[in-house]
């Protein structure tokens, strides 16, 4: 019996310019935006569409990624089946899972009618197993890096020619920021114009190799109430926030292209201010919701004083910006800087915000440290930081990685399912 399957990875991405906006609720719901500031238009939110443009950094694979094997065989029983981290999951009817499927089996079956040859795996049912290497309760979005796995794994198993950009469609229905890791480097999501939304789509910037010495250090900030779901929050903000037209219509536009001039001029200043401008930009349109959405919490806040005082005294004695944090729906930092200032970075995180899970330290940065590397600039007011430090766990844990590559074809020896298609490790 004809079996085929194909084994991914993909990566995490974290945004610069927000995608503040999108929503995955029933296509009968529509929202309300303003369209180039002369009129309210409708968008179609079952399609996830985005009010606004948005740009991130594709994280390097080595340290987090979803893999995913997806495998078809006429001689499975009817109906598909999907594993997360050796768990079944239901595909639910109309669900997002089962929209991205529907489109890609649709693409499979234009290539079988071109080519009479090829085997008609688009009537075959399909079995996905996928597994994240980083836990949920890392606080980051496994729904990126698996969804954009999900569509790449089962793109290659099809053998279909769509470009990474036609497949960014697809993924973008499972989960809006799922497009952007389909590339690695820098990558926009431009947010088009059409109601059909076949123009929302992810584009590359920059490749990886362009800026390698873009690094990213993630400050997991425990978060004991979970406040709005991020899909239900940004509901309320475009039904309610005034702020966000002004955001959508004249702050991102321009910041967009601006961040794009930063990359491609490995300008870490332009793209460091315009990453923190944009983050407290976003996190002022969830305070102007009604209600009022806090995703920051006192220890978000204290990592932001102790960036914006690293910056201030490198400025202050003539260098240039040495970091740049960038928050979305949540209290977790992400701090990007460059490879050079990441020992002083990782010292001063580690001991202001002491963790209770060990830091792993994959580039050697507090090992190899010295007291030269590891010191803050001149002039830096410690008096920023409470007295004393953070207690322990305030941060719980940080994940030091960079700029990445992206999706990765890998060999069917790492393949996740049994020739029975199960997984060959159940939860
Ligand atoms: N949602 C969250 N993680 C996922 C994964 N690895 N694959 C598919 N969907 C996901």
């Amino acid at each position: 019996m004809a079996r085929f399957e194909a084994t991914v990875s993909a990566p995490v991405n974290i945004a610069c310019i927000n995608a503040s906006c999108v929503s995955r609720n029933p296509a009968t719901v529509l929202i309300l935006f303003q369209c180039a500031h002369r009129y309210w238009g409708k968008r179609n939110t079952a399609l996830i569409l985005p009010t606004n443009s948005s740009l991130s950094v594709t994280l390097s694979q080595d340290h987090l990624r979803s893999t995913t094997t997806s495998s078809t065989s006429e001689g499975y029983e009817q109906g598909d089946r999907l594993w997360l981290n050796g768990k079944e999951e239901e595909i639910t009817k109309g669900g997002r899972t089962e929209v991205c499927l529907a489109a890609l089996r649709k693409w499979r079956r234009e290539v079988e009618e071109k080519d009479s040859t090829a085997a008609k795996m688009s009537e075959w049912p399909l079995r996905i197993a996928s597994f994240n290497n980083f836990p949920t309760a890392a606080g980051l979005a496994s729904s990126a890096s698996g969804l954009a796995a999900l569509v790449y794994s089962v793109s290659q198993l099809y053998v279909l020619p769509q470009t990474p950009s036609q497949l960014s469609l697809i993924a973008r229905q499972g989960s809006g920021s799922a497009c952007r890791s389909l590339f690695g480097g820098f990558v926009a999501w431009e947010m088009g114009q059409r109601d059909d939304g076949a123009d929302s789509l992810a584009v590359q910037v920059a490749e990886r190799d362009h800026w390698p010495e873009m690094h990213a250090l993630i400050c997991v900030v425990s978060d004991a109430k979970k406040g709005t779901s991020s899909t239900s929050g940004m509901q309320k903000t475009v039904a309610t926030s005034t702020l966000l037209q002004h955001r959508i219509n004249h702050v991102v536009p321009d910041r967009m292209s601006e961040i794009s001039r930063a990359i491609a001029a490995k300008d870490f200043n332009g793209f460091a201010s315009i990453t923190m401008r944009d983050s407290n930009s976003f996190h002022a349109v969830c305070l102007d919701t009604a209600p009022p959405i806090f995703y920051l919490n006192d220890v978000s806040r204290a990592i932001i004083a102790v960036v914006e005082e690293m910056n201030r005294a490198s400025l202050a004695s003539g260098g240039g910006l040495l970091a740049a944090y960038t928050f979305d729906a949540g209290p977790n930092a992400v701090i990007y800087a460059l490879e050079e200032n990441m020992p002083m970075i990782v010292s001063t995180i580690n001991e202001f915000f002491p963790q209770t899970l060990d830091f792993p330290d994959p580039f050697n940065m507090l090992a190899a440290a010295t007291a030269a590397t590891s010191a803050r600039p001149q002039g830096f007011n410690n008096s920023v930081v409470r007295e004393g430090g953070w207690e322990k766990g305030a941060v719980s844990r940080l994940i030091h990685t960079c700029v990445g590559d992206g999706p990765r074809r890998l060999s069917d020896e790492e393949g996740l399912l049994t020739v029975e298609g199960v997984p060959k490790t159940l939860a």
